[in-house]
């Protein structure tokens, strides 16, 4: 940035704090580095997008930084924390959320089942609890609304177009109320218009205060909804900054096009 330039958050007024953050990180499968010596800083109160072509690590990223799977070496922390090798639901109980690549809902439960079975999943209390309370019913409704799904609430998932199935992922996302949500390839097999819907609500979330780290291919979706976009290529950060900026580096477009 040039001098006497200011960045939309200090023209918001919000402050620029670290969020999600990487050092070093590093995750090899055999002789295949998925995640190659990565260092990068998603700063918090921002839609981040992570972008970069298929096999350029992301989803491994994303696995790494959940606890989903072990990184070889390397440093995971947020704000300000070390989460480095945190089980996944201690790395949810810090305020992390994700989605994922490929969908994962109950296709015989109920779309509400789902959404109150997401909640669940995350204590062992209540898992093993007796009737879903009153207030986690109505919690799993307020956010069956909000994703656009109350209508079908009683309908077993397998009844919902994919797109609504990604919705009622994310709906059982919410249900934790994370601070953070990392949602991988939320427009992969969605069709135009609930693309458009998970837009909105991305957007909305985000003014009431919540962070988002997207992983997405939609190239439209990601320059619309993004404040910062972090460009990986074979395991790494090769480009950041600005949608814009991104969009006409020609590291990028080496990256996606071999050119
Ligand atoms: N569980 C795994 N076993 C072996 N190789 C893997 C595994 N997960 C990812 N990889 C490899 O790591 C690389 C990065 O994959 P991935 O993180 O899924 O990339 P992206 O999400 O950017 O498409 C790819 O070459 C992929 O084949
Ligand atoms: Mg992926």
């Amino acid at each position: 940035m040039s001098a006497g330039q200011l960045s939309a958050e200090a023209v918001a007024g919000r402050a620029v704090e670290p969020g999600l953050q990487a050092t070093g990180l590093t995750k090899s499968y055999g002789g295949v580095c998925a995640v190659n010596d990565a260092s990068v800083t998603f700063h918090h109160g921002r839609v981040n997008a992570l972008i970069g072509p298929n096999g350029s690590g992301k989803t491994t990223f994303f696995n790494c930084a959940t606890g989903m799977i072990r990184p070889d070496s390397g440093q995971v922390t947020y704000r300000g924390r070390d989460i480095t090798r945190w089980a996944p639901h201690r790395v949810a109980a810090a305020g992390i959320g994700r989605s994922f690549q490929l969908c994962r809902v109950f296709p015989r439960m109920t779309v509400l089942e789902n959404v109150l079975v997401a909640a669940r999943a995350r204590s062992l209390r209540t898992l093993l609890g007796g009737a879903y309370d009153r207030e986690l019913v109505d919690r799993a409704r307020g956010w069956l609304a909000r994703v656009g799904l109350d209508h079908v609430e009683a309908l077993e998932a397998r009844n919902l177009s994919y797109g609504q199935q990604k919705l009622l992922e994310l709906a059982g996302v919410l249900m934790a109320d994370p601070e953070t949500i990392l949602l991988d390839e939320p427009a992969g097999g969605v069709n135009p218009a609930l693309i458009g819907r998970i837009g909105t609500l991305v957007r909305e979330l985000n003014a009431e205060g919540k962070t988002f780290l997207i992983v997405e291919h939609n190239m439209e979706m990601v320059m619309s909804l993004s404040d910062h976009v972090v460009v990986f290529d074979r395991g790494r950060p090769i480009a950041e900054g600005p949608p814009w900026s991104v969009q006409a580096d020609p590291r990028v477009l080496e990256a996606y096009l071999g050119v």
